[in-house]
């Protein structure tokens, strides 16, 4: 599912970019990938020049990372608000709409997005397409009584779900959430991509889709030439 390391030092020049957005005192959401994890050392890096920050992570992953680099975390269950929050992705279209759960995390990556001020992309320019769900199959979390519902709700909408195969257990992928992981394809780019996710949120047991759509700001993205900075349309 996820792509091979390679662009892993455009991810790095992308995170360390980031990190110029963090400013002292500021409350950071933290998300998760290997995008992301260049992204916690430089902020590792910056804290023990004296930056000071509280954040929220997103995951196993990035609860671990700041726990090993320092970085002091805040319990998620009583947090709604973060002046930033910074995470990785799997597709970025030019509005800066997004697909993400790549690894699985994308329930809690939206929760946490959600309460940023500012949401801030990184990525290689490999993410970078003019349509999302072309390429990368979109990610919804499903609660495991409500599989075989999703699957035929989804299949109505023209999408062709996938359950998430585990790659060292048998069976699937279960989620932090204890859920499983319905990969969707597409014949076509879905014209609509808001009625999508409206459609697969009603979905009963459809915990939440990878679709990220109008919370990023902006887009810090490494690329062969240089790191570029795109910006949302408002
Ligand atoms: C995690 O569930 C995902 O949303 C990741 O943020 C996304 O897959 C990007 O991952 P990389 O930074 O590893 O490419």
């Amino acid at each position: 599912m996820k792509e091979a390391s390679s662009n892993v030092d455009l991810k790095k020049i992308a995170a360390i970019k980031a990190a110029d957005f963090v400013a002292d005192g500021m409350r950071v959401g933290i998300g998760t990938g290997s995008t992301v994890a260049f992204f916690v050392e430089e902020l590792a890096n910056r804290i023990r020049d004296g930056l000071k920050v509280s954040a929220l992570a997103t995951s196993y992953q990035s609860r671990i990372l700041c726990q090993a680099h320092g970085i002091p975390l805040m319990d998620t269950m009583f947090q709604s608000r973060l002046d930033i929050a910074v995470d990785g992705a799997d597709e970025i279209d030019p509005q800066l709409n997004a697909i993400k759960g790549g690894g699985g995390a994308q329930t809690v990556e939206k929760i946490i997005a959600s309460m940023a001020d500012k949401f801030i992309l990184i990525a290689d320019e490999s993410k970078l397409v003019d349509r999302l769900c072309m390429k990368f199959p979109l990610p919804v979390e499903v609660l495991p009584d409500g599989l075989s519902l999703a699957k035929e709700r989804i299949s109505a909408l023209g999408g062709r779900p996938n359950l998430r195969m585990a790659l060292r257990k048998d069976g699937p992928v279960i989620t932090e959430n204890g859920n499983f992981i319905l990969d969707i394809s597409f014949e076509s780019a879905p014209l609509d991509l808001r009625d999508l996710d409206t459609k697969l949120n009603l979905i009963p047991g459809l915990v939440e889709t990878g679709l990220f759509l109008g919370l990023a700001k902006k887009a810090v993205i490494g690329s062969a030439d240089q790191v570029k900075i795109l910006e949302a349309r408002e």
